[in-house]
């Protein structure tokens, strides 16, 4: 190794640096050091080239005893596409949609518990009230029923005046009351209606007739009757002229000229 250059290693020992040599140079910045104030004086008068890439600013650079870092260069190339990634974590929920149509009533929900009982004062006023209206309602039905023609028959009440009359005078007698002929649908009703004709010994005319269609009895509201206590044989349309209803006094039903006179009988 030629003494010169064995001196510039023993200069950069003592300042803990290392001075790059013509072979090094190239290597990254980072391992260019600073250089003394003789090495640079040195590499210049050797080799100016060489000494700019020790020290780019040699003049005055070399003075201060730095060799400061290079610029960065340009952005290389870039790579190429990396393989394809993993499947990403699922995205935040988006933003809720209009709100739909209204859907249909569910069904009624349970029962709810029993309510507390109300308040004593309104019910023992009730109660007073409806004692009051039980006698007069029972007061009401002694006086109606000492003229022997009244009848009470479960939610039926039948009249009669013991007038007699044809079934069109029978219908309008009772309509102008503000009841209708006696329609008896049970047979307590029917046992009620044949008491007054037993009473009155004549034979009524019932609120059933068969006049808009013959063989098919109807009640004065147009229903079909849901009841009936046809004596044996009838209803027979008799000469063909029997559209209307009396009753026996046995209570059994039998089909007859509307132009008879029969009692009349009402029932609300
Ligand atoms: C008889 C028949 C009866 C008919 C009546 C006419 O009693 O049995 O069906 O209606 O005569 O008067
Ligand atoms: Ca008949």
């Amino acid at each position: 190794m030629p003494e010169e250059e064995e001196e510039d290693d023993k200069e950069d020992e003592t300042r803990g640096h290392r001075c790059k040599k013509k072979e090094d140079v190239g290597v990254a910045k980072d391992d260019i050091g600073p250089c003394t104030l003789a090495q640079c004086a040195r590499y210049e008068s050797k080799n100016v080239s060489f000494a700019k890439q020790i020290c780019p600013d040699s003049k005055s650079a070399c003075a201060k005893l730095t060799c400061p870092p290079g610029k960065d260069g340009l952005p290389g190339v870039n790579g190429l596409n990396g393989e394809k990634g993993d499947r990403g974590a699922p995205g935040l929920p988006g933003i809720a949609g209009p709100t739909g149509p209204q859907g249909e009533r569910g069904p009624a929900g349970p029962r709810g518990e029993k309510g507390e009982s109300g308040n004593p004062v309104e019910i023992t006023s009730l109660n007073r009230r409806l004692g009051t209206l039980e006698s007069k309602l029972e007061q009401y039905a002694k006086a109606l029923t000492f003229f022997k023609d009244i009848t009470i028959a479960g939610d039926k009440i039948y009249v009669t005046k013991g007038a007699q009359g044809n079934y069109k005078d029978g219908k309008a007698e009772c309509t102008n009351g503000r009841g209708q002929l006696a329609t008896p649908q049970n047979a307590l009703e029917n046992k009620a209606v044949q008491e007054i004709a037993a009473q009155y010994k004549v034979f009524p005319f019932l609120g059933i007739t068969d006049i808009d269609t013959e063989g098919t009895f109807r009640y004065p509201d147009g229903k079909t009757i849901s009841y009936s206590n046809w004596a044996k044989g009838e209803p027979n349309n008799d000469k063909g002229v029997e559209d209307c209803v009396e009753m026996y006094f046995d209570g059994y039903w039998n089909d007859k000229n509307c132009d008879e006179k029969r009692l009349i009988i009402c029932e609300y």
